[in-house]
């Protein structure tokens, strides 16, 4: 869950980076929904942390620095990009939380429904991110997020 609420961390910097560079009022309007939504998942996540006895990782200055500065390198790119960019982080997301429900355990009811309906809001989020003109992003730069995004998965369970 520590890894999770990180992983909110990262949303939120990415979609505030979204909203600081996009020229569309139209494209950061439909985005302020899956921002809040964002917003409610960092709640729910810290929630949970605490509700297990756990802590929030230390690194979560470092990952909100990092979106950022990358969402606003993707925001400098035109909105298509940004947008594909962000798709493809929720895309990502989703796989991560796909493979966090087959290793919780089946009682902790509790964790499960916030992983679970979080899982449908990153689906959302990405379709909500296609339909305003995300592009495909080329796939050395998913891999690398891919690589980024396990590194920083490890790092956060651990730190
Ligand atoms: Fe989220
Ligand atoms: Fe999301």
């Amino acid at each position: 869950m520590r890894v999770n609420h990180s992983g909110e961390i990262c949303a939120q910097a990415l979609y505030q980076g979204q909203a600081l560079t996009s020229r569309d009022p139209f494209i950061r309007q439909a985005l302020k929904g899956a921002a809040d939504e964002e917003t409610e998942h960092l709640a729910w996540t810290e929630r949970r942390i605490y509700a297990l006895g756990g802590r929030k990782s230390l690194l979560n200055p470092l990952c909100y620095l990092g979106s950022l500065s990358l969402g606003l390198a993707a925001g400098a790119l035109g909105d298509k990009w940004n947008l594909g960019f962000l798709a493809e982080t929720e895309r990502q997301v989703e796989a991560h939380l796909d493979s966090h429900l087959l290793s919780l355990p089946k009682e902790d009811e509790r964790s499960r429904a916030i992983v679970d309906q979080m899982r449908l809001d990153e689906i959302q989020h990405a379709e909500t991110a296609i339909q305003y003109g995300a592009a495909e992003l080329p796939a050395p730069i998913k891999l690398v997020m891919k690589v980024a995004a396990k590194a920083m998965t490890k790092a956060t369970y651990r730190i």
